[in-house]
């Protein structure tokens, strides 16, 4: 069933010039981009999108590093969008990503993890909705 999930280029990412690579490897296994642009989140925006973190030790610190430089931010579509992102960015903490992943290659930390990507087609709508009006996606 084709979805769409949203993605972060996260600062760290942007900051290595590894923008290209990652797109590559979304349009490689079939993740389509239907929206995407640069942006430099205010801490208030960051705290915002991860809002359901809030309660979080790591919360302030996520929030610092999302809103400290550039990001990128995508909606891609594709068959069984949500879990084929989260498959190829590998694990949150990229020690424990398999090779072959995006956090495994791109990733410095459980922190500093290169990409995000919505976790469920609930998170997906708040989290596209967050970045994307309806005529910035294109199919
Ligand atoms: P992400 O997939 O964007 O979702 C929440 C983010 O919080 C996660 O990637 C990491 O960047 C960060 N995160 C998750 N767990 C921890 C942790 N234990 N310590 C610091 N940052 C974390």
């Amino acid at each position: 069933m084709s979805e769409r999930t949203l993605a972060i280029i996260k600062p760290d990412a942007v900051k290595k010039h590894v923008i290209g690579d990652i797109i590559h490897r979304y349009e490689q296994v079939g993740l389509k981009p239907v929206a995407m642009k640069m942006l430099s989140m205010s801490k208030s925006v960051a705290e915002g999108f991860y809002a359901v973190h809030k309660a979080r030790p790591f919360f302030g610190s996520l929030c610092d590093f999302m809103s400290s430089g550039p990001a990128v931010v995508l909606v891609l579509q594709g068959d069984n969008a949500i879990k084929k992102n989260r498959e190829l960015m590998g694990a949150t903490d990229p020690a424990k990503a398999d090779a072959g992943t995006i956090r495994n290659a791109h990733g410095t930390n459980i922190e500093f993890n290169a990409v995000h990507g919505s976790d469920s087609p609930e998170t997906a709508q708040f989290e596209i909705g967050y970045f994307f009006p309806g005529m910035e996606i294109f199919n």
